[in-house]
């Protein structure tokens, strides 16, 4: 195991025991790529989705949100043109009947090249696959994957099938009686709820273009090869905004979401090394301009967000299928003509991350595994989670030294001018050192501890998890300094 696999593995064996993540039906024996968020994980979850949420309704006037339903009329994939597209080229080996995603096959060939130190061999196999992709041209790909000698991992040979698509969506009955029952899908992302209200939204909250729809919601996706933890899950959560413009502008907007996406990212103290850009050479069906804003995974760089200049096809589509109006009138001047801009439907720059997936990079970013050395010359380590003390799911821990001599009931009054404010935690029990462990392990920022001293001066000793120093303050400062860092 490399050092980064031991790691990727430490983060889940740690999301595991400390009540973030847990495999979904876990009793019987889970279900594949589905996950359960645990009582940090929720907290954590949700810190993220308000973070979020915020950076794109609260901070921009032209942004609204929406909270539309997973199920959908039918119609709205066949327009969107997830029921023809929305597949991904997949190969079986004949000897195992495995069956692995084409590009996901070459990645893994690329990514032992890149261990092995021939990165310039691994970067031309990933620009040969990309061009063969774009081509659609999957005889290709396949000669690729037997001219590098690539085998399955469960059977070892390289007895392939020809390549073929696969649709992803999921697909279920709606109504009782099958025999009237009409197939709806499980929705595979949650733009298509924006667009079909987009008239309904603009209407009702009076918003002229550019501006900007933004949803968080479930997706489903049935991913054939599932892998890496909640990297890729068959049931994730979204956070999409779809941003109107004028068409002609689109460029510029692609441009600004490209940026503004990659600040919001730096905005939470990540370093910017660890990110980059992907642009795409093979575009989804509908874009006419995408990039990913990559991070590097303990496996990698991977795609975390997608920003895609989405033209006017979505809209245009549902006019088709529909044969609703989805125009907008836009009665600025136009400077060319001296008269309004007038009648047309607005081109659209979308950003499109995941939720789960920028937990996984919270949790890769911030675990670290620290070596202590104690006074007697021997070791110990620290799991703890550097969590930005803004998203950290518990803000602060109040912890009586002891159990008597009145500490508990002074540390529950800290806790009581503090909990209307910020997720607090109370523990009284074990030895004070164990106590800061697990707070450290759960990347609580702060921890509070009330002594006999506090008794006689009402000052309390504060704790910061990353230097692990530790200083003497007012009890009465306590709800302040936590306010003034995670604001
Ligand atoms: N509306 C555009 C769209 O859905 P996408 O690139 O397919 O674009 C956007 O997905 C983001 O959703 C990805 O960047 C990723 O973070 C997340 N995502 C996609 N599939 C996922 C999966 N199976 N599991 C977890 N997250 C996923």
């Amino acid at each position: 195991m490399t050092t980064n696999e031991n790691k990727f593995q430490q983060i889940i064996s740690h999301a595991k025991e400390y009540g973030f993540v847990f495999q979904s039906s876990e009793i019987y024996d889970g279900l594949s790529a589905v996950y359960d968020y645990g009582p940090y994980g929720s907290e954590l979850k949700k810190n993220l989705r308000d973070y979020w949420w915020k950076s794109m309704t609260q901070m921009h006037e032209n942004i609204v949100g929406i909270d539309a339903a997973i199920f959908m009329h039918p119609t709205t994939w066949k327009a969107s043109g997830h029921v023809d597209n929305f597949s991904d080229p997949m190969i079986d080996n004949r000897d195992s009947n495995k069956r692995y995603r084409v590009d996901h096959l070459i990645e893994g060939l690329a990514d032992k090249l890149n261990d092995e130190g021939k990165t310039e061999e691994a970067e031309n196999l990933i620009a040969e696959m990309e061009q063969l992709l774009g081509a659609e041209d999957y005889t290709g790909l396949k000669d690729l994957i037997i001219s590098n000698n690539i085998v399955c991992s469960v059977s070892g040979t390289a007895n392939w099938t020809d390549i073929r698509q696969f649709n992803l969506m999921f697909s279920t009955q709606l109504g009782s009686v099958t025999e009237e029952a009409d197939t709806i899908y499980l929705r595979p992302e949650t733009a298509q709820g924006i667009f079909v209200n987009f008239l309904n939204v603009q209407k009702t909250s009076r918003m002229r273009i550019p501006f900007g729809i933004a949803q968080i919601g479930k997706a489903f996706r049935n991913e054939i090869v599932a892998r890496q933890f909640i990297f890729r899950m068959r049931e994730f959560e979204q956070m999409e905004m779809q941003f109107f413009v004028r068409p002609g502008t689109e460029g510029e907007w692609y441009r600004y979401w490209k940026e503004a996406r990659l600040q919001w990212h730096l905005s939470l103290g990540i370093s910017p090394k660890k990110y980059r850009y992907h642009d795409h050479v093979k575009l989804a069906h509908y874009a006419k301009e995408a990039c990913d804003i990559e991070f590097e995974f303990p496996m990698g760089f991977k795609e975390v967000e997608g920003i895609h200049s989405r033209s006017d096809f979505d809209l245009t589509q549902h006019q088709l299928y529909s044969k609703k109006k989805m125009q907008y009138f836009d009665n600025d001047v136009n400077p060319a003509t001296g008269k309004p801009f007038g009648n047309y439907i607005p081109y659209v720059v979308e950003t499109s991350i995941g939720l789960d997936r920028m937990f996984l990079l919270i949790l890769s970013e911030s675990y670290e595994e620290e070596i202590l050395t104690k006074e007697d010359g021997s070791t110990d380590t620290r799991a703890i989670l550097h969590i930005p003390a803004k998203i950290a799911p518990v803000k602060l821990a109040i912890l009586p030294l002891v159990k008597k001599d009145g500490l508990p009931e002074i540390a529950r009054k800290v806790m009581d001018e503090c909990k209307q404010h910020f997720r607090c935690f109370y523990e009284e029990k074990d030895a004070i050192g164990k106590r800061y462990r697990r707070q450290d392990a759960i990347g609580t920022p702060f921890c509070v501890t009330i002594d006999h001293q506090t008794k006689e001066d009402d000052t309390v000793t504060i704790r910061y998890r990353d230097s692990m120093l530790q200083e003497r303050i007012p009890a009465s400062k306590v709800r302040e300094i936590v306010l003034n860092n995670i604001l």
